[in-house]
């Protein structure tokens, strides 16, 4: 084995043993405090706008956990709807963005979120 060819071994080890913890750190605590951060994260659409761009008191969402559980009439869609497809409602039409999967964990990090308010 050439030396340098150790040497870029030896780098590559080290970059991995440093990569592990930043990746941890940018992990968020809970999906409560995870959907906080989603909740101001433009890249769910496509027009520049974050949930908090037009909910910017989310207090005053507080309560939509109760309300949407299982389904409430939601006004802007004009039919019964669950929390979760209420937020994606939102993505979708003001938002402009892709629909999140009913699984997906930032769907469930946003539901979390709007329980937790
Ligand atoms: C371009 C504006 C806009 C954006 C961006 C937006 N919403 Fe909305 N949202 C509305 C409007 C308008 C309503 C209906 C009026 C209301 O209840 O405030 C609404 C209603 C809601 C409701 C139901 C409130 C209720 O009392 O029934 C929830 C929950 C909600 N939005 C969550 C979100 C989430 C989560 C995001 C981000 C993923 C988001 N919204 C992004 C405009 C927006």
């Amino acid at each position: 084995m050439g030396v340098r060819l150790i040497v870029a071994l030896f780098l590559l080890m080290l970059f991995a043993a440093c990569a592990q913890p930043q990746e941890e750190q940018k992990k968020p605590a809970s999906p409560v405090e995870y959907g906080r951060a989603l909740f101001a994260d433009p890249s769910l659409g496509t027009t520049g706008k974050s949930c908090i761009t037009c909910h910017p008191d989310p207090s005053a969402l507080s309560g939509v956990g109760d309300r949407y559980n299982p389904e409430a009439y939601f006004n802007m869609a004009k039919r019964e709807m669950t929390l979760k497809e209420v937020i994606n409602f939102c993505i979708e039409v003001p938002m402009k963005g892709k629909p999140l999967p009913e699984n997906d964990e930032r769907l469930l990090a946003l539901e979390a979120y709007l329980r937790s308010l």
